[in-house]
């Protein structure tokens, strides 16, 4: 007998079962069951030979989805239903007594949330691939000049090391982001919460917290059942960590173009065209680029489940999955594709320095040396203004400008110029704490190196 005197219309039925993603959840469920299981047992609330039962049931139970081998249901509505079902057919009454002084509210919140800390983990192990294998490629190409660009405008030169290295400080901070998120999330446990107020039973939620690896037990049962707050900080991480690999795709798109011509891509991670013989795409980088709008998207989605949900449980929550699997999946992956990609790209360095080596690059270092003659900054910003004006108009660089042309424009300039105009004399002076002078970069190296250790 059950509440229910008809089955379940087949589209609710469809819409109502999660099995289809939550059994990824498999291994928490096991491993949150077994350490509930344990405490059952040591609390007297079943017995030493039921422990004993459903640990051996669960011993049969991880092989069998281990080797895929589960046999499934259609009644099963989620992982947690479909593994005490197979439990109490496997031992009986005592697998009918694991759901003693629990309930699914929260054993789904503690099954996430150990998933969680476990995503982090990977999430964080990739983020450091790629941090290093950024490092490899900056310290293999320490000294090489390059524009940097600001509204995609040529700027001032640096080396590439220290434009691959600005990725790895952005990375760093993905990384606390994602160790952060793994701490919410083992930070309480809310398993022993029970359905919504406590159950009613002496149970010891400090022996499975310890067990589970959670900081201390939930304090409040409502808030237990109801959090998700380490969901959204995951999504969160990935989000932004999305966000940046998007800006390095988007570059490596651009150094891939002919128009560029920076880097040449490895064959492994480029692609060709149906009909055009002649392209090698960079479909990767654009992958990269695109990825992160989906997971900014399930960064939204979950807000929007969360957003004025009553408190406790309600079954909205069951939609923190699919976000959260999805957005581990992707970035992941996104990650791992970036480390492959960056590492196995050349670079093209006479296509970087002839670009380096636009002689406009160094107006503001022109302006500068204005100043340091004692011509007041605003003055010299006019000053070489006029200058660049004159060169581009006239179809001539800095350099070829005459030295009437320059004491005409101000009696502080002179032939001097002409040496401050070589791009490696720009880059060297550039010795401010990190600045892009070969010092600096050498220095910022062993920062980055350190990060790893
Ligand atoms: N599949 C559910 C989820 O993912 C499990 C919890 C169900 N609890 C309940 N009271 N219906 O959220």
């Amino acid at each position: 007998m059950s509440r229910f005197a008809e089955p379940q219309d087949p589209v609710f039925r469809e819409m109502n079962t999660s099995l289809g993603f939550d059994r990824r959840l498999w291994r928490q469920d096991i491993r949150g069951s077994r350490a509930h299981a344990r405490m059952l047992a040591a609390r007297g609330i079943i017995g030493e030979d039921d422990l004993a039962a459903i640990l051996r049931g669960f011993e049969q139970i991880e092989g069998e989805l281990e080797r895929g081998e589960f046999p499934f249901e259609p009644d099963d509505e989620d992982i947690h239903m479909a593994v005490e079902r197979r439990l109490t057919a496997l031992v009986g009454d005592p697998g009918a007594r694991l759901h003693t002084a629990r309930s699914r509210n929260d054993q789904v919140a503690t099954d996430v949330a150990l998933w969680v800390g476990e995503a982090t983990e990977r999430a964080v192990t990739a983020i450091e691939t790629l941090m290093g294998a950024l490092i490899d490629v900056a310290q293999a190409h320490r000294d090489w000049p390059m524009p940097a660009y600001t509204h995609l405008q040529r700027a001032q030169p640096v080396y590439l090391a220290h434009h691959l290295l600005a990725y790895v400080w952005m990375l760093e901070r993905d990384r606390a982001r994602f160790r952060f998120a793994g701490e919410q999330a083992l930070r309480r446990m809310p398993l022993g919460a029970g359905a919504l107020a406590g159950v009613n039973f002496d149970t010891d939620r400090t022996m499975t917290a310890a067990e589970l690896g959670f900081g201390e037990p939930a304090p409040n049962s409502i808030d237990a059942v109801s959090n998700r707050d380490f969901v959204l900080d995951y999504l969160s991480a990935a989000a932004t960590c999305a966000t940046h690999l998007s800006r390095l795709g988007q570059e490596i798109v651009q150094w891939a173009s002919e128009e560029f011509g920076f880097l040449t891509l490895p064959d492994a991670w480029s692609s060709g065209s149906s009909l055009m013989p002649q392209k090698k795409n960079p479909d990767c980088a654009e992958l990269l680029r695109a990825k992160a709008p989906r997971i900014v998207g399930h960064l939204q989605a979950l807000h929007g489940v969360i957003h004025a949900l009553p408190l406790t449980y309600n079954k909205d929550l069951q939609e923190d999955k699919e976000h959260l699997f999805d957005a581990a999946d992707t970035i992941e992956q996104a990650l791992a594709a970036a480390a492959g990609m960056i590492s196995g790209a050349t670079f093209r360095a006479d296509r970087m320095a002839a670009a380096a080596a636009d002689e406009l690059l160094a107006a503001t270092d022109l302006a500068d040396a204005l100043v340091q003659r004692g011509v007041p900054f605003r003055q010299c910003h006019a000053i070489v203004g006029g200058l660049v004006r004159e060169a581009v108009e006239s179809g001539r660089t800095l350099s070829q400008l005459s030295d009437e042309e320059l004491t005409a424009r101000s009696e502080h300039l002179g032939p001097w110029i002409r040496e401050l105009l070589e791009p490696l004399s720009l880059l060297e002076r550039k010795q401010s704490q990190g600045g892009t002078a070969s010092a600096r970069v050498t220095e910022q190296l062993t920062l980055a190196r350190a990060l790893l250790a």
